[in-house]
């Protein structure tokens, strides 16, 4: 049998993909699973597509010159530091200047309640991991983040959505969610929201729904986990003030670098009430040891000796333009029946197909004709969604955003015609959370 097998490859490289091991995983990696989308993914990232796909932030617009310099005068200054293993809970002096970073959206806090993760993403698979027993109720916005829905399915939460428009999340929704639940006997761990320039909703909760919210959650004491990578990239006016400012015992906040410096350090934070704090510190040891000291220095350097506020200015502008040009397109070439939300911030825009348009089963035609979306079935934890697609600005350059979208029109009018036609819905019974893959996230 090797003999067969055996073309000049080891065994070890042949690349099976039988699994002899499939009855012996955890429950919890069953439901790990590439989405069918991610291969579809694979073509769209060919240079001929236009990718309105990807969260990738722009890292292009920062002086690559100067972070190589910085990385390696720490290198040569401080090596034996940056190149040893650190504490579990961080940097003392980069927890430090996270608060200054937190101050600009009207948190106060220490640096002794900051623990530094491997990007947010790590901060909430800890919080996750700390907080979640199999079964257990996580109520999220519906949409949500794919990255968040995928680490709740992987410690099998079993995730509720609330409702939102316009403005974030519908208050009124929340407060009858938490009631029936609680009238059920199913108890909740927390909420985990993004109401800041939302992935993938695009969408920014108002002040005044910021102030019932927590109130809803302070009287039914729900925890409020509240990520927001995006908060610093507003296209108007000051940063909004974060929901931890106003609640310190009541919501852990999740912060990154990778949209206001790059992911490609993986540096992000929670800022938590002592106790959590403490479990958190545990949980990342158990997890990493510690966090890498390099890459933690790093981006201490980079705010330290960087005009950094400048530098997400420079961001700002250039997703502003970028948001505009995606905007402007969607206007001037789709159909009527399209609707989509209009961010101030952030990297996203969410739209709305006509009824009877399915956003997955139009992906493989759109990539065909060279350009490409995230489908809404992927935001939510139980494949609804189809009517809605997620469009991004942030990485392509805004002709390309115009030709992308001039592309996407035309995929949308045929689709349109053929329902017309054949008079049958095309939307399908979708199941489970895709997850595209960092790159998409
Ligand atoms: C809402 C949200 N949370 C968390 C993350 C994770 O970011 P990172 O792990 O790079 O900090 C992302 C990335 O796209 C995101 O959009």
């Amino acid at each position: 049998m090797t003999e067969e097998l055996d073309h000049g490859q080891t065994p070890a490289t042949q690349g099976s993909r039988i699994d002899a091991y499939v009855d012996r995983y955890a429950a919890r990696a069953t439901g790990m699973v590439a989405s069918e989308i991610r291969a579809l993914f694979a073509v769209a990232s060919r240079p001929e597509v236009v990718s309105l796909a990807g969260g990738m932030p722009y890292v292009t617009a920062l002086p690559l010159d100067m972070v190589g310099e910085l990385v390696s005068d720490l290198v040569t200054r401080r090596g034996p530091v940056a190149l040893q293993y650190g504490s579990g809970q961080g940097d003392p002096h980069l927890r430090e200047q996270i608060c200054d970073v937190m101050r600009l959206e009207g948190i106060q806090a220490g640096g002794d309640d900051v623990v530094v993760t491997v990007g947010s993403q790590q901060a909430l698979d800890l919080i996750t991991r700390i907080f979640i027993d199999p079964g257990d109720v996580v109520l999220a916005e519906g949409p949500s983040y794919v990255g968040a829905l995928g680490t709740f399915a992987a410690y099998q939460a079993k995730v509720v959505h609330i409702a939102m428009d316009d403005q974030g999340i519908l208050p009124e929704s929340l407060a009858q969610t938490i009631y029936a639940l609680e009238t059920a006997g199913a108890p909740i761990k927390f909420l985990y929201t993004i109401p800041t320039f939302h992935n993938p909703g695009g969408v920014t909760l108002n002040l005044a729904r910021r102030q019932q919210v927590l109130d809803i959650c302070q009287r039914a004491g729900v925890l409020i986990i509240e990520d927001n990578p995006y908060g610093l990239l507003g296209f108007d006016g000051e940063p909004m003030r974060a929901l931890r400012a106003d609640n310190p015992d009541g919501v852990v906040y999740l912060g990154s670098f990778s949209k206001t410096l790059a992911p490609g350090f993986r540096v992000g934070w929670a800022l938590a009430p002592h106790a959590i704090r403490d479990k958190l510190v545990l949980a990342m040891e158990s997890a990493v040891l510690s966090h890498s000291s390099f890459t933690q220095l790093a981006v201490g350097q980079y705010l330290a000796t960087q005009p950094w506020r400048e530098q997400i200015k420079t961001f700002r502008e250039l997703y502003r333009e970028r948001r505009d040009a995606l905007l402007d397109a969607l206007e001037a070439l789709m159909p009527p029946e399209v609707t989509w939300t209009r961010p101030a911030g952030g990297f996203f825009v969410w739209a709305t197909l006509p009824e009877g348009l399915d956003s997955k089963a139009i992906l493989p035609r759109a990539v065909a004709e060279r350009v490409a979306f995230v489908p809404g079935t992927g935001f939510f934890s139980d494949g609804s969604g189809a009517r809605h697609m997620r469009l991004s600005y942030c990485y392509p350059e805004p002709d390309r955003i115009r030709e992308g979208v001039r592309r996407l029109a035309g995929v949308i009018e045929q689709e349109m015609q053929l329902r017309d036609t054949f008079g049958t819905s095309s939307v399908r019974d979708h199941q489970g959370v895709d997850t595209p893959g960092p790159d998409l996230a």
